[in-house]
């Protein structure tokens, strides 16, 4: 038995590392040819190739053996949806991902084309490379493997959808109106990543997020800033003087009630957290930075992950031509986003936010508090099936069982898909830290890309094994 046993292990190995090696090369032109697609969908001008990338996923998922394979159109961009129901008694794995990725501004820093991908120093360059085009597609190839080598051991589903870089809004509504169709029993994701490729990790946590937008209005025209200077309020000093009162000198965020819903970790906790392999020295090298910065009495690792943070995204207003021009501008601008940790609620942060921003503005000028998006902060459990099957195939192929960490990233819908869905995901990315998601020169690893099409079968297999011994 045992033997039998070490034999279906080294079969099953054997079987999917033939399988990557033979087709490495159509693997690569496959997603190549998603990543020529400019699957922009913050931006209006690139509508039409959002589209035709839902019709290629399509047609990559029939390709590869699944049913049923539809476009969802939604109010926005649609969803792409397709199964393969092999025994109703099996459990279910539904497959998330999206094939909408950011804008590549600002173009002229990229070394090479950012959608005519490139194979350099052993990575992929292109936008989506990582995020999520390539990690999204490790799971139509690992299904094409499954159902090539016959060893599909449970009913998968696939959900990718085309907006989750604006929000994912529709993706929401679509969630609500299709409980039924989406039943299953886990849900797994490939949209985050591993601590580094010697040291497997799952990500157990998410940011949630408030992202805002505030104008600040003045003089009823832009003003010549000789003559009006200095007797009335120019917006861009006021914003700047409002911004800077939403954190204290230790950088704690002065928002009254922001930290009031905070999970305070135990030491024991933020003890194994520190236990995370990190060198600060590389983490400034790799940014060029003499010193980082951050809130008081924490860690770079848990500044980034388990506490909430308030950025300026964006700021603009008055003259930013060439040359200088002597203007009081009328208008000022800024993008903010606050990532949320457990236990704080998005539209409550939202509030607390506009309440304090409109309560520090001067008679001076009118300020205007706008919502973009928000998402909920989760934690995803460690002990589950899914976590155990999952941890069990990096281990296979890793040779190293990976380690939980928190992530300081964000993907909205893990927290409806438990609220709404009642079901947990596993977070089993691939990409790095050092991918440069959403940056110029986007790339993912070679490695990172066959590992991870490697390490999926093994998720099913084990996942499945833990349901037949329940
Ligand atoms: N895949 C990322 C999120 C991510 C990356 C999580 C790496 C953990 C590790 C996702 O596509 C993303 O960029 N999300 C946005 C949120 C969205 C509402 C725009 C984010 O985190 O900014
Ligand atoms: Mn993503
Ligand atoms: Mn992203």
């Amino acid at each position: 038995m045992e033997s039998k046993l070490e034999n279906n292990k080294v079969t099953m190995e054997n079987t999917i590392k033939d399988y990557i090696q033979t087709n490495k090369n159509r693997f690569l032109d496959e997603l190549f040819e998603l990543l020529r697609i400019s699957s922009v969908s913050a931006d209006p001008n690139y509508k039409n190739e959002v589209f035709k990338t839902a019709e290629l996923v399509k047609e990559k998922l029939i390709a590869a053996g699944a049913d049923n394979v539809k476009i969802c159109p939604t109010a926005g961009f649609p969803i792409v949806y397709g199964e393969k129901i092999i025994d109703a008694k099996l459990p279910t794995v539904l497959v998330y991902g999206h094939y909408d990725v950011q804008p590549a501004d600002p173009i002229e820093l990229w070394h090479s084309n950012p959608f005519e991908p490139i194979i350099k120093d052993e990575k992929i360059y292109a936008r989506g490379a990582c995020d999520d085009k390539g990690q999204m597609y490790m799971h139509v190839k690992a299904f094409e493997i499954m159902m090539q080598t016959n060893s599909l051991p449970c009913n998968i589903k696939f959900m990718i959808e085309g907006e989750e870089e604006i929000g994912s809004e529709n993706l929401a509504v679509f969630v609500k109106q299709n409980k039924k169709k989406l039943a299953a029993d886990i849900i797994l994701i490939s949209d985050t990543g591993i601590v580094a490729n010697d040291t497997p990790s799952i990500t157990v946590g998410l940011r949630g997020l408030s992202y805002i937008e505030v104008e600040v209005a003045g003089p009823n025209r832009d003003l010549h800033s000789g003559l009006y200077g200095g007797a009335v309020a120019n917006p861009i000093n006021i914003l700047c003087e409002m911004i800077a009162k939403l954190k204290d000198e230790k950088n704690h965020i002065t928002i009254p009630g922001f930290y009031d819903d905070v999970e305070i970790l135990s030491e024991e906790e933020r003890s194994e957290m520190a236990k995370v392999p990190f060198s600060l020295d590389e983490y400034k090298q790799a940014l060029d930075l003499s010193e980082v910065h951050g809130e008081d009495g924490y860690s770079t690792n848990e500044r980034n992950s388990i506490r909430p943070t308030l950025d300026i995204n964006g700021i603009w207003g008055g003259y930013t031509g060439e040359g200088a021009k002597t203007v009081i501008p009328a208008k000022a601008y800024a993008k903010i986003s606050m990532r949320l940790v457990p236990y704080q609620k998005s539209e409550n942060i939202t509030k607390l936010f506009k309440n304090y921003f409109e309560s520090i503005a001067p008679l001076s000028v009118k300020v205007k508090v706008t919502l973009h998006h928000g998402g909920e902060p989760i934690v995803t459990p460690s002990n589950s099936f899914g976590y155990k099957a999952a941890s069990k195939a990096m281990e296979t192929t890793f040779g190293k069982k990976p380690i939980p960490v928190r992530s300081g990233g964000s993907i909205p819908i893990v927290a409806m898909f438990k609220s709404e869905l009642g079901l947990d995901s596993v977070l089993m990315g691939f990409g790095l830290d050092s991918d440069a998601i959403h940056s110029p020169n986007e790339h993912f690893g070679l490695f990172n890309y066959f590992k991870g099409i490697e390490t999926i079968p093994y998720f099913f297999k084990y996942y499945a094994e833990s349901f037949a011994g329940k």
